[in-house]
């Protein structure tokens, strides 16, 4: 049986462009998109220049314009000294995104006064995206409170972090959250002693007490959001090993596999796939958009059969269910069979002049 699905929206994934294109970039991204079920992707700024200028942040969106297969928006990123430009720049970003601890990429902000500055600036109409881990997510539930503005927490990994943002969201906290594959699916066990760096991901991996607290508290989690992470074997394999999964091809498959174990139903993934994200973001209808799925088969994942530019996965030999039949893209058929069709430069930015951003739809 055939199932429609909407277009999946993922709102963390990194591209890698401007800036490391032997690892990903907006074609072969936005191919490992649609193959995984998405049209939307949102894109974070820890690229090379850091998306946290006007100019780096026209850049990338000339790069998206020209080669993406898919429609997307893109993260403007805080930097110490960006606070007083983000006015000008939000209507046209995807949100604001805060580094609040070490991770991938230059761009981390350990002063609370350089928060302060930005959670004054920032319009209250979209999130202020956060990477912020165990006390740092207390700290920043705080500004949340102080400031009265809206917080939504990436990849929450840890149970200490799922029980703080229950408690928070009964309080009245303006905070939502999503929650990444990896987290839900692998343990700190699951890293291979001969290749130790293929497991490094920000935040680690957890414990089956971290993973279990996760599938125990998924009404507190708003979105799964893939953190798309890609970095080349080689680099993963070297001597520093940076920190990060590729996702975005195996996602929706892992989800139906849950699905087809009772231990999700198929309104959950869309709830946190499609409809969360879409309000979390004030993001805008597609219209004739739809996948086509057969959520029964099995099939083996395969880092060697990717779009993705890293060609490696997390997930490799997993047997899951479901194939991705077709996606139709505003009318028009982006993905047949494993066959993108959809050509570099159709995507549209969801985020430009003409498109309408709603500032009053209620966002959390
Ligand atoms: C991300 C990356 O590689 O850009 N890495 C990761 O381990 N998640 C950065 C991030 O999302 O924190
Ligand atoms: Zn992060
Ligand atoms: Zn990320
Ligand atoms: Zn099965």
């Amino acid at each position: 049986m055939i199932e429609r699905l909407p277009g999946l929206i993922d709102p963390h994934v990194h591209l890698r462009e401007p800036g490391a294109t032997h690892k990903e970039d907006w074609d072969s991204g936005t191919k490992a998109g649609l193959a995984g079920g998405f049209t939307i992707l949102l894109a974070m700024p820890n690229t090379d220049p850091p998306i946290t200028s006007k100019k780096s942040f026209d850049m990338a969106l000339a790069a998206a314009e020209n080669k993406s297969r898919l429609d997307y928006a893109q993260f403007f990123g805080a930097s110490r000294d960006n606070s007083r430009s983000l006015g000008k720049i939000a209507t046209r970003a995807a949100g604001l995104k805060m580094y609040l601890d070490q991770t991938y990429g230059p761009l981390c902000l350990d002063d609370m006064t350089v928060w302060r500055e930005h959670f004054l600036h920032w319009p209250g109409y979209l999130p202020i995206t956060v990477h912020a881990e165990r006390r740092t997510l207390a700290a920043v539930l705080l500004m949340s409170i102080l400031y009265d503005k809206h917080v939504h927490i990436c990849h929450v990994a840890r149970r200490e972090e799922i029980l703080l943002i229950k408690i928070a969201k009964e309080k009245g906290v303006k905070v939502t959250c999503e929650v990444s594959p990896h987290h839900l699916f692998l343990t700190e066990k699951d890293i291979s002693p001969e290749s130790p760096g293929r497991g490094e991901v920000r935040p680690r991996l957890g414990n089956s007490k971290d993973r279990d607290a996760l599938w125990e508290n998924l009404e507190v989690v708003d979105c799964f959001a893939t953190d798309h992470a890609p970095h080349t074997l080689e680099e993963k394999d070297s001597k520093d090993p940076p920190p990060g999964f590729p996702g975005l091809e195996t996602a929706l498959f892992l989800f139906l596999t849950a699905v087809a174990q009772g231990k999700l139903t198929l309104d959950d993934v869309v709830l946190r796939m499609y409809t969360n994200p879409k309000k979390i973001y004030k993001l805008p209808n597609q219209y004739n958009t739809w996948l086509e799925v057969d959520p029964q088969p099995t099939w083996e994942i395969q880092g060697a059969n990717t779009f993705t530019r890293c060609g490696w996965t997390p997930f490799e030999g997993w047997k899951v269910h479901g194939r991705l039949k077709k996606v139709t893209l505003r009318g028009k058929v982006a993905y047949d069979d494993g066959k993108v069709i959809a050509k570099p430069g159709s995507g549209v930015n969801i985020r430009k002049k003409g498109i309408i951003l709603d500032k009053n739809l209620k966002n959390w």
